[in-house]
């Protein structure tokens, strides 16, 4: 396991090596297979986890089977905590997009670590009022921003934590989501996204690979999600 890695979670970028080094070895290791179920909404749960590798959806079920994705982490981000801080079920599905490790810890030993590393409670916190503003801005985007512009806002959003320079040029986003997860993410049906993704292709934005995506003009997709 890379400790980087775990050092990159804001649960840890504050602290000592030492004390960053006991912490990860109060955690516990777990795998998860492509498309594995970790927990479902409305469960009970009382562990915090953090992603060490692979990538994991975080969604939530509506009326008629219909789903909705609210993030989908990568290394280094958690999940977990609201259930620590205000105990009640969990808010959303966490399952995997590819095969994942997981460091868990269980939220009582995680109290009682915090206690007295103020430093740290803060981090989480800054995570917290992070995931606040996002979700803030998701809302006004659902109600003030058409499709095209929510679509490339999440292309965006992906490109931060998944992009990588393609050999050919270019910002290549192996996001790893089909069209109808990435259609979930941004809150429209299947249909839209994939007019939309067809239509920033055929402008030269972007190049569509199966569950990646290259970014060809970066300017010009930033100018569309605004
Ligand atoms: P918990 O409710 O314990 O379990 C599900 C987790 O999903 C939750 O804690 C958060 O860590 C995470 N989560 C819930 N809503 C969001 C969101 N809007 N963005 C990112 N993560 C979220």
């Amino acid at each position: 396991m890379d400790p980087d890695v775990l050092r990159q979670a804001p649960l840890f970028k504050r602290l000592e090596t030492e004390a960053a080094a006991s912490l990860a070895a109060a955690m516990t290791t777990i795998h998860l297979d492509r498309g594995e179920v970790l927990f479902h909404e409305g469960d009970t749960g009382d562990q915090l986890y953090v992603v060490v590798s692979g990538k994991i959806k975080l969604g939530r079920s509506g009326s008629a089977g219909r789903e909705n994705l609210l993030a989908v982490l990568g290394p280094g981000q958690m999940f977990g905590e609201l259930s620590l801080f205000d105990p009640g079920p969990r808010s959303t599905t966490a399952s995997a997009v590819t095969p994942a490790d997981l460091k868990s810890v269980q939220h009582d030993e995680l109290i009682e670590w915090l206690t007295g590393r103020p430093e740290v409670a803060r981090g989480l916190l800054g995570q917290l009022a992070g995931r606040l503003r996002h979700a803030n801005d998701v809302v006004s985007d659902l109600v003030f921003s058409d499709v095209p512009g929510r679509v490339a806002k999440a292309l965006l959003d992906l490109a931060s934590r998944f992009g990588e320079p393609a050999p050919t040029g270019g910002l290549n986003v192996h996001h790893d989501l089909t069209q109808e997860e990435l259609a979930q993410l941004v809150g429209a049906s299947r249909e839209t996204v994939n007019k939309t993704l067809a239509d920033f292709a055929a402008r030269g934005w972007i190049r569509l690979e199966p569950r990646s995506v290259t970014i060809l003009d970066i300017e010009r997709v930033e100018r569309r999600a605004r």
